[in-house]
C-alpha cells in the first residue's frame, strides 16, 4: 500500500537494528563469532521454542502479529545447517512439558522447566554440528522481584549441566541470554563457553537481531548499562532490599559502578559500559578544556584499529575531589556512539558537559552550601574510554573555590534517622565509613499551605469551550471558572481500565470523562501501556519493541529517537495520546522485578535515552508518561514499602534521569509510583511533585497516579486509596483509575475535603489547568473537533481489517441482574466476529445464557461458535445441522475485576440462529475489593 509516512517494514527494520545494537557480547574466545556461512549449528535450550520478546505484566502485554524467535531467525536465514534431531528433541520435550502461563495476573513463572541433556543427544549432535548455541531464558514482571536462586538470577543445575556437556563436546559453544536484566555470571568462568552474549528481550524482531549479530552482519556494539559483580551479596543495595516495610538506602549515591569503582573494584566481573566487538578501537583525546561558565569540552577521537567495520561507544567519566561531601571515583558525564567505522577509519566526537551534571548536592551543609548543587574546590579528573574501568585520564582541571551551581530548597529529605556510607581515604584507597543522613527540617505541608494557588470565583456556564482558549478568545482561567467544584473533582479522576470512551482495550482515559466536561469541549484522551509497545486488552495488535535494558545498552540516542518515532505512529494509528512509559527507575539492585522495563544503574544514561524516546514520540504529537516517579526500586509489596533515602541520593541518582527527561526531553506526562518515599506516598508528595518537579525543573505537564494508588497527608501516615485530596494538593493531577468519574466510583475524598476546606478550589483548578493544557497539545483535541489530517487518513487505512473489527465495538452496560443482548447485533456468517465491550459498574461474575439452534445446514454439518473474553478463548460451542430445535447453552465468564472487558463471538461456520442472549449476574465481587 502506498503510504507516505507509515511504513511497517521500516518500523520492523528499525526495531531489528535497535535490538541488535543493544546486544552485549561479553566473551568471544578465538573469534568463535561471527559464525561462518554454512556453519552447522545445534540449538539447545527450551527458549528456542518460546523466545521472550519482553517481560510480563503491563510492560509486556502487547498483542502482536508475529514474534521472530532466535531459532526461527537462524532457520529462515538459510545460512546455516541446523541440527534437526536436537530441535526435534526440544519439540517433544515442550509437547510433554508445555509452556506454563500461570494463572492470572503476574503469575507466569519467570523460568520454564528446562530439558536435561543426555550424553547421547549431545554426542550425536556434536558429530553433526560444529557449534552449539544454548539459550537461557528468563522473564520478569510486576509485583515480585528476582531472587538469588536457581531459575531466577542463578542458572539451574540443569542449565549448568547442559552448558558443561556442550562445552565438553562441541568445538564452539555460544551462550545467549534471552533475559530482561543482568543475572549472576559466575558460571562463565566455571563452564568456559566460547562466547557469551546478553541478547535481552528484543521485542518481536528480537530473533532477527540475534541472527544479525551472530552472522556478523551487525558488529555488536551494545555496552552494559549495569555493573555485573561477582555475586548479589557484593551489591551494596542487597543488604537493604526485599523488606515488606522499609528499605534504607544506606549505600546512598554509591549505586552500581559508583560503588564498585570507589570501594570494591575487585568484585566486578564485567564493568559498567563494557561490551566486546568483532573489531578493536582506540579512544584518545585530541583536545580538552574547562570553562567556568560552560563546563568541560572534549574532542574525543575513536579509531577502528581492527579489521572489520563496527561502532564504538566513547564514554566520559569525571572524578570530583572528595572534598567535604565525599564522591564516587567515577561519574558518567557523557557518552556517544560512533557511526559505523570501517577498518582504519576515525571519527571525532565533541563533548560539551555542563557543570551541573557532575556537581554534588550538599544536603548536609558540610560543603558550606546546604540545599545547593556545588562543585567543591580541588582537582577534577576527566576520563575517556570504552567503559568505566578502561577509561583513561585525559584531562584535569582545578576548581579554586567551592562554587554553587544551583541553589535549591530542602525537599523530600528523610524524616527517619539512619546512616549512609561515604568514602574514607587511606593511602590512595577508599574504604566505607558511615555518617548520619541529614533529616528533614522543612515540613512540606507548611510549604504547601504557604503557596496555595488562587483561582477565579466560580462563574457558572458562560458558554466558553476549550477551543475558545486555544483560539485565544478567552483565558484558561476564565474558562475554568465556569466549571463547578463537582465537575472539577470529576476531572481529577481518570477512568479505566478499558474505558469505552477511548480506544478499546487501553489502560486509561482522562480529561472529558463526564458529560458535563464533554459539554465544555474537553476531549477525553487515551493512554495505554507501555513501555514495550501498545497494550490493548481487547486483542488489537500492535508492534512490540525491545525492552528498556536492551535499548539502554545501545548507548545510542539516535536509534532510540528513530524507534520511538515509529512508535508514535503506532500510537496515532490506534488513536492513543500517550504511552505509559518509558519506565525509567534506576537499577538499584539486579533483583528488581521491573528492571527489564527500566534502563540502567546510571541516571545520565537513563535520562538521555528517555529524552531521545520522548523526542521521537513528540514528532507526531503523542507522548510518553514517564514512570514511575520516583524511587520504585523494588516490586515486592510495592504499594506499601517505604523507600528511605537521603535527599542527596534522591537528587543525584533517583530523580536525575527524570530531571533530564523533563529538561532535555520536554516530558509532558509523568506517573507517580505506588509506594512512599521517606514516608510520603509519591502521589501525594508536595516536595516531589511541586517543589522539585514543577518548581525547580519547570515541568508544566500532567502527573497521574499509578493504577489504583494510595495517598497520605504526612510522613508515615497509613496510605489510603480514598485520599485523592492529598494527591491533588501535591499536584498529582489525575487519580487513575476509576470505573466512573461522575459517580466517584472509588469513593474518593475530594468532595468531602473540599467541604472541610482541606482542599481548595484553587488546587483543583490548578490541576484542571495542567490537564487542559496537556489536552490541547494531544492529538485527541483535533480529533474531537473532527479535524482529520492526511496522516490520520493514511493511518486509518493502515489498520488491518481484523483490528478494525476490534475498534468497532458494541457497548453494553451491565447493571441489572439480567441484561439482554440483542441477537440481531451478531454477524453469524462464516468467519465473522462481533465484539462487545461490557461495562459492569460493580465488580461481578457473569454467565452468558444463549438460546440457540442451527438452521438450513446439512445434518452432519458442524457449526462452531467461539466465545472469547479479553482475547482469551472461554469456550467453543459446536452445534450440528441436526440441532434445529432451540436449546439453552450457558457459558460462565471469568470474574470481571476491572469494570470493563471484552466479549467476542466468532463464528467458524454459518448457520447459528439465536432466539435470545442474556448476561446473568452469578456473583457479586465488590466485597473482595473493598479498599481502605
Ligand atoms: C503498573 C503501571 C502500568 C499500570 C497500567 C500498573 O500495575 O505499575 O506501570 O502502567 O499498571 O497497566
Amino acid at each position: 500500500m502506498g503510504f507516505k509516512v507509515w511504513n511497517i517494514e521500516k518500523f520492523k527494520e528499525t526495531a531489528r537494528r535497535a535490538a541488535a545494537e543493544g546486544i552485549v557480547m561479553l566473551k568471544n574466545d578465538n573469534n568463535a563469532l561471527p559464525l561462518a556461512d554454512k556453519s552447522s549449528i545445534a540449538v539447545f535450550g527450551r527458549s528456542q521454542m518460546n523466545y521472550y520478546k519482553s517481560g510480563t505484566g503491563s510492560g509486556g502485554m502487547v498483542n502482536v502479529d508475529y514474534v521472530v524467535g532466535i531459532y526461527e531467525a537462524l532457520l529462515d536465514s538459510k545460512k546455516y545447517k541446523l541440527n534437526k534431531k536436537v530441535r526435534e528433541a526440544y519439540e517433544k520435550f515442550v509437547e510433554e512439558n508445555p509452556f506454563d502461563v500461570g494463572e492470572g495476573w503476574a503469575s507466569e513463572p519467570w523460568f520454564q522447566k528446562e530439558m536435561p541433556l543426555t550424553d547421547k543427544l549431545v554426542k550425536d549432535a556434536a558429530k553433526e554440528s560444529d557449534t552449539a548455541i544454548f539459550i537461557v531464558g528468563r522473564t520478569a514482571g510486576e509485583d515480585q522481584d528476582s531472587k538469588n536462586e536457581p531459575g531466577s538470577i542463578l542458572l539451574t543445575d540443569t542449565e549448568k549441566d547442559a552448558i558443561k556437556k556442550l562445552t565438553g563436546a562441541f568445538k564452539k559453544t555460544v551462550v545467549l541470554l534471552n533475559v530482561g536484566n543482568i543475572i549472576d555470571m559466575r558460571w562463565v568462568k566455571e563452564l568456559d563457553p566460547s562466547a557469551v552474549l546478553y541478547v535481552w528481550q528484543g521485542g518481536q524482531e528480537g530473533g532477527n537481531a540475534v541472527l544479525d549479530v551472530l552472522s556478523g552482519k551487525v558488529n555488536p556494539s551494545g555496552r552494559l548499562s549495569d555493573t555485573i559483580a561477582e555475586k548479589i551479596e557484593d551489591y551494596p543495595s542487597t543488604e537493604n532490599f526485599g523488606s515488606d516495610k522499609e528499605n534504607l538506602q544506606c549505600e546512598d549515591i554509591y549505586v552500581g559502578y559508583r560503588y564498585f569503582e570507589t570501594f570494591a573494584k575487585d568484585k566486578v566481573l564485567y564493568p559498567f559500559g563494557f561490551g566486546l566487538s568483532y573489531t578493536d578501537f582506540d579512544i584518545s583525546c585530541n583536545a580538552a578544556s574547562y570553562d567556568k561558565s560552560s563546563g568541560i569540552k572534549l574532542e574525543i577521537e575513536v579509531e577502528n584499529t581492527g579489521s572489520v567495520a563496527g561502532k564504538e561507544v566513547a564514554q566520559v567519566y569525571v572524578q570530583a575531589p572528595q572534598g567535604k561531601l565525599g564522591k564516587p571515583l567515577r561519574v558518567l558525564a557523557g557518552f556517544a556512539k560512533t557511526d559505523i567505522l570501517k577498518a582504519g577509519e576515525k571519527q571525532v566526537i565533541d563533548f560539551d558537559i555542563p557543570k551541573y551534571w557532575f556537581s554534588s548536592y550538599d544536603d548536609s551543609g558540610l560543603a558550606g552550601h546546604k540545599s545547593s548543587y556545588v562543585l567543591e574546590k580541588g582537582e577534577y579528573k576527566v576520563f575517556a574510554g570504552a567503559n568505566v574501568r578502561e577509561a583513561k585520564e585525559v584531562f584535569t582541571f582545578e576548581v579554586a573555590k567551592t562554587e554553587v551551581i544551583a541553589k535549591c530548597e530542602e525537599a523530600l529529605a528523610p524524616v527517619r534517622k539512619f546512616k549512609r556510607i561515604r568514602p574514607e581515604e587511606a593511602c590512595g584507597l577508599f574504604a566505607t565509613t558511615y555518617e548520619d543522613v541529614p533529616v528533614r527540617t522543612l515540613d512540606p505541608n507548611k510549604k504547601r499551605d504557604k503557596n496555595l494557588p488562587k483561582a477565579l470565583a466560580y462563574t457558572g456556564d458562560k458558554g466558553y469551550k476549550l477551543k475558545d482558549v486555544a483560539d485565544k478568545k478567552v483565558s484558561m482561567d476564565k474558562f475554568l471558572a465556569q466549571i463547578s467544584d463537582a465537575d472539577l473533582c470529576a476531572m481529577m479522576r481518570g477512568e479505566g481500565m478499558c474505558s469505552p470512551k477511548v480506544t478499546p482495550g487501553v489502560a486509561g482515559a482522562f480529561g472529558g470523562v463526564t458529560d458535563n466536561l464533554v459539554k465544555l469541549g474537553i476531549p477525553v484522551a487515551g493512554c495505554s501501556d507501555g513501555p514495550s509497545g501498545i497494550r490493548m486488552d481487547c486483542g488489537t495488535h500492535a508492534f512490540s519493541l525491545p525492552n528498556g535494558t536492551c535499548l539502554a545498552c545501545t548507548f545510542d540516542e539516535s536509534i532510540n529517537e528513530e524507534l520511538f518515532t515509529w512508535e508514535a505512529l503506532d500510537l496515532r494509528k490506534n488513536r492513543i495520546d500517550a504511552l505509559l512509559g518509558p519506565g525509567m527507575n534506576i537499577h538499584r539492585s539486579p533483583l528488581n522485578g521491573r528492571n527489564f522495563e527500566y534502563f540502567s544503574e546510571d541516571p545520565i544514561l537513563t535520562g538521555k535515552m528517555v529524552s531521545a524516546q520522548l523526542r521521537g514520540m513528540h514528532k507526531y504529537d503523542v507522548t510518553g508518561v514517564i514512570k514511575h516517579f520516583a524511587g520504585n526500586t523494588q516490586e515486592f509489596n510495592r504499594h506499601h514499602v517505604n523507600s528511605v533515602a537521603s535527599e542527596r541520593a534522591l537528587r543525584e541518582i533517583y530523580l536525575k534521569g527524570f530531571e533530564i527527561a523533563v529538561k532535555e526531553g520536554n516530558a509532558r506526562a509523568i506517573m507517580s509510583t505506588y509506594g512512599p518515599v521517606n514516608g510520603i506516598y509519591t502521589s501525594s508528595s508536595y516536595d516531589l511533585l511541586t517543589t522539585i518537579l514543577r518548581g525547580e525543573w519547570g515541568f508544566d505537564g500532567i502527573v497521574m497516579t499509578d493504577w489504583w494508588a494510595m495517598g497520605n497527608d504526612f510522613a508515615d501516615q497509613k496510605g489510603s486509596y480514598h485520599n485523592v485530596a492529598a494527591q491533588v494538593r501535591a499536584q498529582n493531577d489525575l487519580n487513575m483509575v476509576n470505573a466512573s468519574a461522575a459517580d466517584n466510583s472509588n469513593n474518593d475524598n475530594l468532595d468531602s475535603q473540599l467541604k472541610l476546606k482541606n482542599l481548595t478550589r484553587g488546587e483543583l483548578v490548578r490541576s484542571a489547568d495542567n490537564i487542559c493544557r496537556f489536552l490541547l497539545k494531544a492529538p485527541v483535541y483535533k480529533h474531537m473537533l473532527g479535524e482529520e489530517s492526511e496522516l490520520d487518513k493514511e493511518l486509518k487505512e493502515a489498520i488491518s481489517s481484523e483490528d478494525a473489527d476490534l475498534l468497532d465495538l458494541n457497548e453494553l452496560v451491565v447493571e441489572k441482574d439480567v441484561t439482554e443482548i440483542d441477537p440481531s447485533l451478531l454477524s453469524c456468517e462464516k468467519g465473522k466476529s462481533t465484539n462487545f465491550v461490557l461495562t459492569t459498574p460493580k465488580r461481578c461474575q457473569l454467565k452468558l445464557e444463549m438460546v440457540v439452534k442451527t438452521e438450513g445446514q446439512p445434518k452432519m454439518a458442524q457449526v462452531p461458535m467461539s466465545i472469547f473474553q479479553d482475547n482469551n478463548l472461554i469456550r467453543t460451542v459446536t452445534l450440528t445441522g441436526m440441532d434445529t430445535e432451540y436449546q439453552t447453552i450457558e457459558v460462565e465468564l471469568n470474574p470481571s475485576f476491572s469494570f470493563n472487558f471484552y466479549v467476542k463471538f466468532y463464528f467458524g461456520q454459518a448457520g447459528m440462529v439465536f432466539k435470545s442472549i442474556k448476561l446473568i449476574k452469578t456473583k457479586d465481587l465488590e466485597k473482595m475489593f473493598a479498599r481502605e
